[in-house]
This record gives structure tokens, C-alpha cells and sequence, in this order.
């Protein structure tokens, strides 16, 4: 009771002054006032009461109980009524609610003291939750995320004012109402609603509100002693994603660049023997269904496609004299084309590409037993898109004409290809090859139909 400011407001001046002795001896302030409104007006702004004691004479005194609410409401102060016994029933009936606390007249001195002392109580209680409250809701109302509460049923039953803006919803609109009929939620790709509880957590997606929001979505399961349910946090990232599609747009934009550049210096490398046109091409497609049959991922196979279409860009150091020469070539002439395997490496070694493009070119030649050029690698120390390539340039190769040979056709590459799985092929690219080409996903002479795929 120590500290605490009482407000007295009686229109009995002596009695007045008796209840503020009365009070001041149990260790409180106590300010006494008559109930002139201007007076208690400046009080309650010069001493912030915690209470007030409102005496109460005779039913004259009956606008005393609106005093009482009006302190509760504008000031946030309660009261303890003194009331004549016999004015209890008439005045507690004529309320419209029951006030915060009173004492029948006449009283003892004690029950006064414990009245006041279970109102200041309560009242600072009821200061500290509401306190609490308003902290608590300033919080909501300052968050840029929007905070829904829901409980176990998924019914809303908190949502803060940035759930309104999202939603373009009064709160009034959809408080009680369930989540999932309130909140509908669409994946980035516009397919199917999204169940968000069953959906794992965070995701990002649109909200179906006046338009689509691109929103990233959190919960948190709550378990308070009061409540049960979940805590869903939502936030704008309309920002974010538009940036996001910006760079999207920008990297397939650099993709097509690339891959209008890689089919420009494969072209250029052809133009020079025209009767290798469209080999590069031919034996991208061919590498390309093998590596799907082998399990390559989406981009593993892009980059391979990307490596079969530069594997003979090193005989643009060939004389063409020498690539459409129209009979076999000998040993040095030889020599001088298969240097075409390295020259290729050489030329790409430094294009940053993400997967060791340069690499696999250098080795499109070598073969399983190391009789391969221009290293002599065997089996595993050749990479598998090399591995790949040279059976798909085998099989190319020997179904189309060459300067010094007609074409031989399907049967005498499927025969070089099946008797040297193993040995200079890898069985299982060969297996896969020859699988394509049985299931009709390859058909030789018509490759361009599986023209450019990337
Ligand atoms: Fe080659």
C-alpha cells in the first residue's frame, strides 16, 4: 500500500479529511478533492492516483457512480465506493455494472484498509496485462511480416494489421474463419493450391489475395498453457522474387548467347570439309539420347551436347587439303589429323566452362585399351562423356560419306560398335546407344529432326 496515490473525493469536507488521515496512517498518500470535475481534472494530472475512494452520502449523490466510470475509462483509474448500506441495493441496481470494489456505510476501519488494499492489487495487476497487451500489440502492429494465430482446428484467431494489407481484408472479415479458406496459396510454376500445413515448412509461393503475392511463409507450433496452436508468419518478397526473375531471364539470356556462339565456331570448323557438315551436330544428338539412357542429369547432358559440338573444332589447324582429300590418307597425313584431338583441347582450354568441356574433347579419340590417341589413356582414365563421344562419333562417322569412302551404312557401324564393346567401346555406351537406336529414338539420316534441343 506503501506508495501508492489515493484519489478521495467526497462532498463531506470533515469526513473528507478524516478518510485522507485514515488512509495517510496505513502508509499511503491520499489526495483529497471535492468532485468538482475541474479540480479532480488537475489532480489526477498533478498526482497520477493508482485509486480512488469515492464517497458516496445519499442518493443526491448518485452521479458520484458515473464519476466512477468515467475515471475507469478516461484516466484508467478504479474506485472503491463508500455506499450508505441502505443506498446499496437501490444504487448497484440502477448500474449499469457492478463497480470495481465498495464498502457498505457505516465501516469498519479494517475493512476499508483490506478493500483498498485487494483493489489496489487487482487494479495493478490488471495495469500490468494491459500493459503487456499494448506492448504486445504495438509489436504486432510495428512487424513487417504478417503474424497469424491459429489454433489446432485452424481457425484464425489473431492476425495482425499487415495480414489485413496482404489480404486486403478487414481482420473483422476473416477472424474465426479457417486458415485454409482464408489463406489460398499457389506454387511459383501456377500449378496446384497449396496445403500449407502439410506442405513442408518455409515455403515460398503466391497468395491469392486481389493479386498474386509472392510470399515466403514460416509457422511455429504453439503450445502455451492458454493456447494451442500455430504461429504462421508471412512476408512480402515481391522485391526478392522480381530480382530473382530479372537474373533467371538474364541467365537464360547468357545460356542462348553461349549456345548461339558454340554453334557458330562448330559451323566455322565444318565450313572448311564440307563433307563432315553437320557431323558435330549429328553426334551432339547421338551423345545426348545416350546420356539420358545412362542417367546424366538435364545439364550434365547439356554440357555434353556442348562438348559434342566443339569435338573437332582442332582441325581448323588441318589443312582442308587434307580433310577432303579424296583417297586414304597416309601415315603423315594421318598424324596431322589426329592432332586435331589436342589442338581442340588447346583452343577451349581456357573458356571457362563449368564442366571440363576441354577436356572431354581432347579424349574424344582415345579408346578402353589404350590404343587411342593423343595420350594413350585407358579405361576409366577417360572421362565417360569421352567415352560417349567417340561412340557416338564412331557411329556417325562410318553412316555418312566420307572424302575418300561412300557412306557403309547402320550394320557395319552396329558390327564395329559390337565387336569392339569392351575392348575399345564402353560396353555400356554402346549397350545404350544401340538400345536408342532399336527403340527408334535414333534414326540415322534423320538426326536433324533432334536438332537444337538446348
Ligand atoms: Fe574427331
Amino acid at each position: 500500500m506503501k506508495n501508492s496515490v489515493i484519489l478521495l473525493v467526497s462532498r463531506n469536507r470533515i469526513f473528507g479529511v478524516y478518510l485522507k488521515r485514515l488512509i495517510e496512517s496505513w502508509g499511503s498518500p491520499a489526495v483529497f478533492t471535492v468532485s468538482e470535475a475541474g479540480e479532480i481534472a488537475e489532480k489526477i494530472r498533478q498526482y497520477t492516483p493508482d485509486l480512488a475512494v469515492i464517497d458516496i452520502q445519499n442518493e443526491e449523490d448518485k452521479d458520484l457512480l458515473e464519476l466512477e466510470v468515467l475515471l475507469k475509462e478516461n484516466h484508467n483509474i478504479h474506485s472503491v465506493l463508500l455506499i450508505p448500506d441502505e443506498l446499496i441495493d437501490i444504487l448497484i441496481e440502477d448500474s449499469d455494472e457492478m463497480p470495481f470494489g465498495f464498502v457498505p456505510k457505516p465501516f469498519e476501519e479494517n475493512i476499508l484498509k483490506i478493500s483498498i488494499l485487494a483493489a489496489l492489487r487487482i487494479s495493478k495487476a490488471q495495469r500490468e496485462l494491459q500493459a503487456d497487451e499494448e506492448f504486445l500489440s504495438t509489436v504486432l502492429e510495428c512487424m513487417k511480416e504478417a503474424v497469424i494465430a491459429i489454433d489446432d482446428a485452424e481457425n484464425i484467431v489473431m492476425a495482425n494489421p499487415r495480414a489485413e494489407e496482404l489480404l486486403s481484408k478487414k481482420i473483422s472479415e476473416f477472424i474465426g474463419k479457417n486458415f485454409r479458406d482464408v489463406f489460398v496459396f499457389r506454387d511459383f510454376e501456377e500449378k496446384e493450391g497449396v496445403e500449407l500445413i502439410t506442405r513442408e515448412i518455409p515455403f515460398e509461393g503466391y497468395l491469392v489475395a486481389n493479386k498474386n503475392i509472392p510470399v515466403s511463409v514460416n509457422y511455429s507450433q504453439v503450445r502455451g498453457k492458454n493456447f494451442h496452436g500455430w504461429l504462421i508468419t508471412m512476408n512480402d518478397i515481391s522485391e526478392r522474387f522480381q530480382s530473382r526473375k530479372k537474373l533467371e531471364e538474364s541467365y537464360k539470356h547468357l545460356e542462348k548467347t553461349l549456345m548461339g556462339t558454340v554453334r557458330t565456331i562448330s559451323k566455322i570448323a565444318e565450313s572448311r570439309d564440307s563433307y563432315t557438315a553437320e557431323h558435330q551436330q549429328n553426334v551432339a544428338v547421338i551423345s545426348a539420347e545416350i546420356a539420358k539412357r545412362l542417367g546424366f542429369s538435364e545439364d550434365r547432358t547439356k554440357w555434353l551436347y556442348i562438348a559434342a559440338l566443339l569435338h573437332d573444332v582442332g582441325k581448323v589447324s588441318v589443312p582442308s587439303e587434307i580433310l577432303s582429300k579424296p583417297a586414304k590418307l597416309n601415315q603423315f597425313e594421318m598424324e596431322l589429323v589426329k592432332l586435331h584431338a589436342e589442338n581442340g583441347y588447346q583452343i577451349l582450354k581456357d573458356i571457362p566452362f563449368p564442366l571440363e568441356i576441354a577436356e572431354i574433347v581432347r579424349q574424344h579419340h582415345e579408346r578402353l585399351d589404350g590404343s587411342g590417341y593423343p595420350i594413350g589413356l585407358k579405361g576409366d582414365e577417360i572421362l565417360l562423356e569421352a567415352r560417349i563421344l567417340a561412340v557416338a562419333d564412331v557411329l556417325d562417322a562410318i553412316t555418312n560419306h566420307r572424302p575418300y569412302r561412300p557412306a557403309l551404312g547402320l550394320n557395319v557401324a552396329l558390327d564395329e560398335l559390337e565387336k569392339n564393346k569392351g575392348k575399345l567401346y564402353d560396353a555400356r555406351v554402346v549397350d545404350a546407344c544401340v538400345k536408342a537406336l532399336e527403340e527408334g529414338n535414333l534414326v540415322i539420316g534423320s538426326l536433324k529432326e533432334n536438332d537444337e534441343p538446348y
